[in-house]
């Protein structure tokens, strides 16, 4: 054998080395958010070093569940509940030190240690007058409006875009902050004031009020970019947490219904300063069904009894916000689209438990658009109100499943719904969710749990 073949298999052992020796795991929304994301991380925390964050801000409700112990988490990474697990907020996410405080009070009332929790001094901060704007803006759009959940996220987001955003490195310096604040402030409420005809700020006492918090949050800045790095060259095991969904991704979302930050699995990269290279499983969390929360089209939207009722069993009530979500079966288009942007190696299907009783479930499975079929998402997001989703019917099943453990303890109704969905989104299922504890989980991949799948396994080998 030649120098130049011993030398490529050489190289291609280093290769596979370095991929084996990083175990960096994206858990990705592959709809419109809300899909149990929390529970999917909490899970692959039991095995992780670090759950990192990676977008959004205090519009994000993670659930965790663990006993009788129920969690809502807006900011602190879902990985807490792991002592070993470092939990960073990157700088792609916008932080309300308010709420992130009030929750790390509320856990640490429960037993539970926020020592771990760091923070990105390049996270932009949520200021009060964020918020106001986020409200006055959704009141002047009036029946355009978007649905926001008026935590000020897209507000702050405009400003990090307009180059007028506080930072958390300011946030924790308080002569730093006065100078921001001073510069920043007049034009917001000039905007409120002459624009809206809202109620001006203080700025003594947005001042007050942000140089106790920035004392607070001191002790938990860090320079995140620099931690990850170490982490993912030493081969630590990181997941990257999303917020929110694909389809409410700013560039890749049904826009202008979407949110102003990037949920897809590139936005794990741009949030955290991570490189691409470093990401070696993407996972996307997809429900058995389909809700969204807010305005825009939702082609397979239930408005009736049996939406109603998946509402009330699978508890769809917003977390930030408590609104009740819309309601649809499950779309397939919306998902061959997701693991297409999101390049998917596999998914979770969580809340199968949810359609438990129901008679016939439909899976959409194409779109009709103009008389025209289509198994594309229409790249104009007005095309997507105009859709007819074009179903396949299946038989549903009577029985619990909530005690499921493997495949063959679900009714063959529920083994045939979940391999159609695979099928049709071309994507292998992962993990099963069957309910809101760790335990509740089919685990289909166990390479999952170490942050891997054979289908990123076979990519990087390639
Ligand atoms: P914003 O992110 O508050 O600006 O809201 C923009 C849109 O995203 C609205 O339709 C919200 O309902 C939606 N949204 C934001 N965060 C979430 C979430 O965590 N789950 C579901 N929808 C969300």
């Amino acid at each position: 054998m030649g120098s130049a073949r011993w030398l490529s298999i050489l190289w291609f052992w280093r290769c596979r080395e370095r991929v084996s020796s990083v175990a960096a795991i994206v858990v990705v929304g592959a709809q419109w958010g809300d899909e149990a994301k929390g529970k999917i991380v909490d899970l692959l925390a039991q095995r992780a070093d670090i759950v990192v964050r990676y977008g959004g801000g205090s519009n994000a409700g993670h659930t965790v569940t663990v006993g009788n112990l129920v969690l809502k988490l807006h900011l602190v990474p879902s990985g807490i509940l792991n002592p070993r697990t470092l939990c960073v907020i990157s700088g792609g996410v916008v932080l309300d030190p308010a709420v992130l405080l009030r929750e790390v009070d509320e856990l640490r009332s429960y037993g539970i240690s926020t020592d771990s929790v760091r923070i990105s001094q390049r996270a932009h901060v949520v200021l009060p007058y964020h918020k106001e704007l986020d409200r006055l803006e959704e009141l002047r759009r009036g029946v355009g409006k978007i649905g926001t959940t008026m935590q000020g996220v897209g507000p702050a987001y405009e400003d990090k875009a307009r180059r007028c955003g506080i930072r958390v490195m300011d946030l924790v310096d308080s002569d730093r902050l006065r100078a921001r604040v001073t510069a920043v402030l007049p034009d917001k409420n000039f905007l409120i004031a002459r624009l809206y005809g809202g109620t001006t700020l203080d700025r003594d006492a947005i001042l007050e009020e942000y140089t106790a918090y920035g004392a607070r949050i001191r002790p938990m800045v860090a320079d995140t970019d620099a931690l990850l790095h170490a982490a993912s060259t030493g081969g630590q095991r990181i997941v990257f947490e999303g917020a929110q969904g694909t389809m409410l991704d700013l560039d890749h979302g049904t826009y202008p219904y979407v949110t102003s930050s990037h949920p897809v699995a590139g936005g794990a990269c741009l949030g955290t300063g991570v490189g691409p290279k470093a990401l070696q499983t993407i996972l996307g969390v997809t429900k058995s069904y389909t809700t969204r929360v807010g305005e825009g089209a939702f082609p397979t939207e239930l408005l009736d009894e049996t939406g109603n009722r998946i509402r009330e069993q699978g508890h769809e009530y917003g977390t930030t916000t408590g609104r009740p979500r819309r309601i649809g079966w499950l779309d397939t288009v919306a998902l061959r689209y997701a693991a297409r942007v999101n390049g998917l190696d596999c998914l979770a299907a969580t809340l199968l438990d949810v359609l438990t009783g129901l008679p016939r479930l439909r899976i959409c499975a194409a779109y009709e658009i103009d008389g025209e079929r289509t198994a594309d998402l229409p790249a104009n997001g007005g095309d997507l109100a105009r859709v007819q989703a074009v179903y396949e019917d299946l038989p549903g099943w009577e029985e619990l499943i909530s005690h499921a453990r493997r495949l063959e303890d679900l009714p063959a109704a529920a083994r045939d719904y979940l391999e159609r969905v695979a099928e049709l989104a071309g994507v292998p299922i992962a993990l099963v969710s069957v309910g809101p504890q760790r335990e509740q989980t089919i685990v289909l991949q166990p390479e999952i749990l170490e942050g891997g799948s054979p289908s990123a396994a076979r990519r990087h080998a390639a």
